[in-house]
């Protein structure tokens, strides 16, 4: 007996207007606050993480923690996290990029992807595509191949795949 998928778009918040006027946000916290489908959004990933072979995760601070971390654990793989400014020390190769709202940069310790690794991108939220092609830069700067890239929520308008060509990219709902 199997229990019936959950609609993961039931768990997803809209807000207009914030951060700031003009953008429309998808919060994705009523999926993580339900267990059930935290898990169900979880178990997607790992399948496809599985199928594409990753043998690391790279995920974005903060909501790429958040996704890519229960993927690492179930799989028995190592996470590595691409931080915001002054939260790395060691060495580091940095990248910065433009935001749906804002300017950022992102940091990628050297030593965290080994030559020819296979890895996985994981995000919240595909937006402009931004956050995720300087994620993609940073493990490739490090020698790292990109096999593929996952999402919870794709906001297609903002066309971040058109910054994704020729990477793989699970998204596991559309708005
Ligand atoms: C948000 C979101 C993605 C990114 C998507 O993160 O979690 O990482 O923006 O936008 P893009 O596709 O236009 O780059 P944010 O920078 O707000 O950081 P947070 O996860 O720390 O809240
Ligand atoms: N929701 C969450 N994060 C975001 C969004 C959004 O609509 N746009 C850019 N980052």
């Amino acid at each position: 007996y199997q229990t019936m998928a959950l609609n993961l778009k039931d768990y997803v918040a809209s807000y207009p207007d914030f951060p700031e006027p003009g953008v429309f946000f998808r919060d994705i916290s009523p999926l993580l606050e339900n267990g059930e489908a935290y898990k169900q959004a979880t178990n997607e990933i790992v399948d496809y993480a599985k199928k594409i072979g990753a043998e690391v995760i790279v995920g974005p601070e903060a909501r790429g923690f958040i996704v890519g971390c229960p993927v690492a654990y179930e799989l028995g793989i190592g996470f590595a996290p691409a931080r915001k400014k002054g939260k790395l020390p060691g060495k580091t190769v940095k990248e910065t990029y433009g935001l749906e709202y804002g300017q950022s940069a992102l940091y990628l310790h050297e030593d965290a992807i080994k030559q020819g690794q296979k890895v996985l991108v994981t995000d919240d939220l595909l937006a402009t595509g931004g956050t995720l092609a300087a994620t993609i830069k940073l493990i490739e700067d490090l020698g790292g191949v990109v096999v593929g890239t996952a999402f919870l929520v794709e906001l297609t308008k903002l066309h971040g795949r058109d910054k994704l060509k020729g990477y793989d990219i699970l998204s596991l709902m559309k708005y």
